[in-house]
């Protein structure tokens, strides 16, 4: 048998953190541990039932057992059109600022191939979602990141941009509420941001991943609601979390046309659009019953606030997120972030991500996801109450 060496490209590609930390989980695990997985971002409820009986009802037509357009259905573009006035009062054109996509992860490995040449500067947030380093290194462009520091409310300080960077930049992810720091964007920042990126003529990608995922009564912010953001960038928007739909691999990109162009040219190469079925469903999930996203808003705050005031009641001094669906909790004294999600499992049997894994300037924290019923959060607490360290 014949080894074929891969492409340069694939062997510059970033190295997948979190895959040996998996492996560790999977032999605690087959070894008869009771592993408490906080560690990953796989919604664990399931998709709603209205949803899912759409996709039953047009799996069962013919036209939908064909290729589908290229650029997708009209219908589902305008129910996302509809979703954009009606949740954000933002009013967008579907036939030229909506690009169906594979996913939101699609579209954020997509975005630097679509406008950048290799050599071109990307700014990223870190710590950040790790798929946005996979585009940035298939375009072959040079990463600047943007600390995000916990005094600022993990939001970045453009002050700290040289005039260098800000002059070679041409674009900009962001993405708030934030995997993996649970934060929120504030109007102000995001003014700002329209402001610097007309100044310098910067594409701005808001991956708006969580966007339904906001607590204390606030919902979070769309980029598009900032005045001139369309002219100056794009929404990424998935109902991977929104809907519990990650497994279908459905999002849209929303906002600027020439952005939305770029991308419909790179995926008219790439692929034909997505199954039929799955874009009525999604047309159905957009336009239908939404208390289903409110109920679920509610689930995950309550598991919130088990876990932070869990979590402060054994002496852990821990911020509350204030959206998305992951806490991100400094770790005691004494241990990196690896060291401690390794005590985590070992001792307590819960695997949580250690920040290190989303940037350099994740060191110093983990991140734990509000991804397992009440009960077994609680039971979560218990076991970290029983560690040596939060004796008292
Ligand atoms: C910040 C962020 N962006 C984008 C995505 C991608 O979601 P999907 O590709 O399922 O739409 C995720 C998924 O975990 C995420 O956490």
């Amino acid at each position: 048998m014949n080894t074929f060496p891969p492409s340069n490209l694939l062997e510059n590609l970033p190295k997948q953190f979190f895959a040996s930390l998996v492996k560790k989980v999977v032999q605690y695990i087959k070894a008869g541990h009771d592993v408490i997985n906080l560690g990953q971002g796989n919604p664990d409820q399931p998709t709603p039932k209205h949803i899912v009986e759409k996709l039953k009802e047009a799996a069962e037509k013919p036209l939908n057992h064909k290729y589908s357009p290229f650029q997708g259905y009209r219908y589902l573009k305008k129910a996302a059109a509809e979703f954009y006035q009606r949740e954000y009062g933002v009013s967008v054109d579907p036939d030229k600022e909506i690009a169906i996509l594979f996913g939101g992860k699609a579209g954020l490995v997509e975005l630097p191939l679509c406008l950048l040449n290799p050599g071109d500067t990307i700014l990223v947030p870190d710590p950040g979602y790790p798929d946005y380093w996979s585009g940035v290194a298939l375009a072959q462009a040079v990463m600047v990141t943007m600390p995000l520091r916990e005094k600022n409310h993990f939001l970045p300080d453009y002050d700290e941009l040289s005039q260098e960077i800000l002059t070679n930049a041409k674009l900009m992810f962001l993405n708030y509420p934030n995997n993996p720091t649970g934060a929120a964007a504030t109007e102000e920042f995001f003014a700002d941001t329209v402001k610097l990126a007309k100044e310098h003529n910067l594409c701005v990608v808001h991956d708006f991943a969580y966007g339904a995922v906001g607590f204390d009564g606030q919902k979070p912010l769309s980029f598009l609601q900032t005045n001139g953001a369309k002219e100056i960038g794009i929404e990424i928007y998935t109902l991977s979390k929104t809907y519990n739909m990650a497994g279908w691999r459905v999002g849209f990109a929303v906002g600027n046309e020439s952005v939305v162009s770029a991308i419909e040219l790179l995926q008219d190469h790439l692929y034909v659009s997505l199954f039929g079925a799955v874009q009525e469903a999604a047309a159905e999930a957009l336009t239908g019953p939404q208390d289903c996203v409110r109920e679920q808003n509610r689930l995950y705050e309550r598991r919130r606030n088990i876990l932070i005031d869990g979590l402060r009641s054994i002496g852990w001094d821990v911020t509350a997120p204030k959206g998305s669906f992951f806490a991100w909790l400094k770790v005691p004294n004494g241990f990196t972030s690896e060291e401690f999600a390794n005590l985590l499992l070992e001792q307590a049997h819960i695997m949580v991500a250690p920040g290190i894994g989303f940037g350099s300037f994740g060191e110093g924290y983990v991140r734990v996801g509000l991804l397992a019923d009440e009960e077994r959060l609680k039971e979560a607490v218990r076991r970290i109450s029983s560690l040596e360290i939060f004796k008292k």
